[in-house]
């Protein structure tokens, strides 16, 4: 839901006035709101709460803090009512890459795949997040700026210290391939993760991976010229 009109000050009152409304749950304790005066309007992302995995709002909260330009920015998630709200910043005038590939938008093309690498590593190596979700409708692109943003942090989850000095390693020292640091060091941590929260292994074969994500970009837009 795109909250528009005096949208801030409705979300300065649901901080605020917690005793309006029966809520809970709200994360992150302190909310930074500078800036958000610029933005044109507020983006709610409503779930039932049950179906939200905690880790959402968390992880997505950790990259706004380490590397804001690559996703919408989060403020602030509160469970209203068995409602999990997750409030970010709108993205005005974006497509996501299925619509650009329904559309054979030029825009898809070498030097989008290289910024999307580029926002993965960031998201890795600076929040300590890894995905797990990445597919062609979690990525949005400004058709104003060309700048592309990795959304939906719903599957989202945290790496230690450990794994991410060897993702590092492995990426500026050692010059591997993300896709295969990722298959290498965090594959299957993330397998265990997803499996712990209770998704069903059997229905795992399209499991939207960040390596997988990363091969299907360098096999489809960034093929080498032959001639
Ligand atoms: N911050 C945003 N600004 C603009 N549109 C967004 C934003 N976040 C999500 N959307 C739109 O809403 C759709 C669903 O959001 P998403 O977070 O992926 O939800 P779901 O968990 O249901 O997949 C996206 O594919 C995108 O089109
Ligand atoms: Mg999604």
């Amino acid at each position: 839901m795109r909250l528009q009109g005096p949208w801030q000050s409705i979300v300065k009152r649901c901080m605020s006035d917690a005793s309006l409304v029966k809520m809970s749950a709200m994360y992150p304790p302190e909310i930074d709101l500078e800036g958000i005066d610029e933005w044109p309007n507020v983006l709610l992302k409503m779930q039932r709460a049950k179906d939200a995995d905690p880790d959402e709002d968390y992880c997505h909260h950790l990259v706004t803090r380490k590397c804001p330009d690559i996703s919408p920015r989060f403020l602030f998630g509160i469970t209203i009512a068995g409602v999990r709200i997750s409030f970010m910043e709108w993205l005005d005038n974006c497509a996501s890459m299925y619509d650009l590939r329904k559309e054979k938008s030029p825009m898809l093309n070498n030097g989008m795949a290289t910024a999307i690498q580029s926002c993965i590593k960031d998201m890795w190596l600076k929040a300590g997040v890894l995905h797990c979700d990445m597919h062609l409708n979690n990525v949005l692109v400004s058709r104003d700026t060309k700048k592309v943003y990795i959304i939906d942090y719903g599957m989202a989850m945290q790496i230690d210290d450990a794994m991410r000095d060897d993702l590092i390693q492995a990426l500026e020292n050692k010059r591997m391939r993300p896709a295969n640091a990722f298959d290498k060091f965090c594959k299957d941590h993330a397998l265990k993760v997803i499996l712990r929260r209770g998704y069903n292994i059997d229905d795992m074969d399209d499991w939207n991976d960040d390596a997988s994500f990363l091969r299907l970009l360098a096999s489809t837009y960034c093929r080498r010229r032959t001639k």
